[in-house]
């Protein structure tokens, strides 16, 4: 079902219960067109110390402050440049995350301790009903435990928080299915900190200038106040490996060999081959379920990419080999988050 129809069953009593809740000082997740957001009011110390407690976070790591308009920024940052509004036309409400200076009030809470806050008005029509309602900023990391996978249904919030969420807003599936791009327009440049499916290419050509787009894995981890920066982020809890076509069905044949059970995510000729390589032992039961067949196009593969890992991750494999996905800059989102998944725990 559209997000519209989804948000168009949820009665208003049900928002203003959820408004209510985040007034009282308690978490909400609420679906985003990205990911589910753990959503807090951003003006409440008490709030955002439990949004921590739950998150597992370490409180050094900002969380993004979601608007219902872009009338707010001024409230929240203390400057806000041309670019910024050239940005926010172009791609709000959207998956996009603007890093600016902060204003005054903004609570150290909110910014990590730093001197600017990332702002968002996302596309889902119930949170911008929740956020209209509320009437206020609502900080919202991913609601899932740090570190682990972020959920694109109410159900893997659900699963993932369990008591600990006072109330989830049931929005169906995320349409994107992969984090905002975060923007940081604190340097007279832009920068991307995290990509995301809004790209560097859509970025530049609304802006009319090139980009920096800094590699993640040259960053230092003690050094890094983006925690979706750390290596081992968005980690499923099987081991995971990212390669060529070639390599994935050498790997799996190997793995087989000695009879390890293993996950695949990869392209429909990869799957092809295989079942030719193979035959019927590629559909031994469990072999079978943990074949996922990727779409083509970069907007179906983030879609479904978290989802796609948590059920191969709930199969409790030996491992999960996913196929290298294509070069170009509509894939950068899904690129990052699966180097992501599969670097080491460190
Ligand atoms: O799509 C999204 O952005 C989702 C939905 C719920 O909106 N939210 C999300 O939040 O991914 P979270 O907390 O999981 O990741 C937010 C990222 C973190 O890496 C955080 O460090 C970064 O945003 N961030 C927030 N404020 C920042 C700031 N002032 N400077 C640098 N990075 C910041
Ligand atoms: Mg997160």
């Amino acid at each position: 079902m559209p997000a519209d129809q989804v948000s168009q069953a949820v009665p208003q009593s049900q928002i203003d219960d959820a408004a209510r809740l985040l007034k009282e000082g308690k978490l909400v997740a609420f679906p985003t067109e990205t990911v589910y957001g753990l959503g807090a009011d951003a003006s409440s110390v008490e709030a955002l110390k439990r949004l921590y407690q739950v998150k597992g976070r370490p409180t050094d790591h900002p969380v993004i402050v979601h608007l219902a308009d872009v009338a707010e920024l001024s409230q929240w940052a203390s400057t806000v440049p041309e670019v910024a509004y050239k940005l926010a036309e172009a791609f709000w409400p959207g998956p996009m995350t603007l890093i600016l200076p902060k204003a005054d009030h903004v609570l150290p809470q909110v910014t990590g301790g730093q001197n600017s806050v990332g702002l968002r008005i996302p596309n889902h029509p119930l949170a911008l009903r929740l956020l209209q309602t509320f009437g206020g900023g609502v900080a919202a990391p991913s609601a899932n435990r740090f570190g682990r996978l972020s959920p694109t249904s109410a159900e893997a919030v659900r699963e993932g928080l369990g008591e600990d969420v006072d109330l989830v807003l049931d929005g169906g599936p995320c349409e994107v299915g992969i984090e905002s791009t975060i923007i940081s327009l604190l340097e007279e440049k832009p920068v991307i900190l995290r990509p995301g499916m809004i790209d560097s290419s859509q970025i530049e050509k609304v802006l009319g200038i090139s980009l920096a787009v800094p590699e993640p894995k040259h960053a230092e981890p003690e050094s890094v106040r983006v925690p979706g920066a750390l290596p081992s982020h968005y980690a499923p809890h099987t081991p995971m490996a990212v390669t060529s076509s070639e390599n994935l069905i050498e790997l799996f044949a190997e793995g087989m060999a000695i009879g390890r059970s293993q996950g695949i995510l990869a392209f429909a000729s990869t799957i092809e081959s295989m079942k030719s390589n193979f035959g019927s032992s590629f559909y031994s039961a469990l072999a079978y379920e943990a074949f996922i067949t990727a779409p083509e196009s970069a907007d179906q593969y983030a879609q479904k990419l978290y989802d796609s890992l948590r059920k191969l991750d709930s199969l409790a494999l030996h491992k999960i080999l996913v196929e290298a996905v294509p070069g170009g800059s509509q894939w950068d989102g899904v690129r990052d988050r699966l180097a992501r998944a599969s670097a080491e725990q460190q």
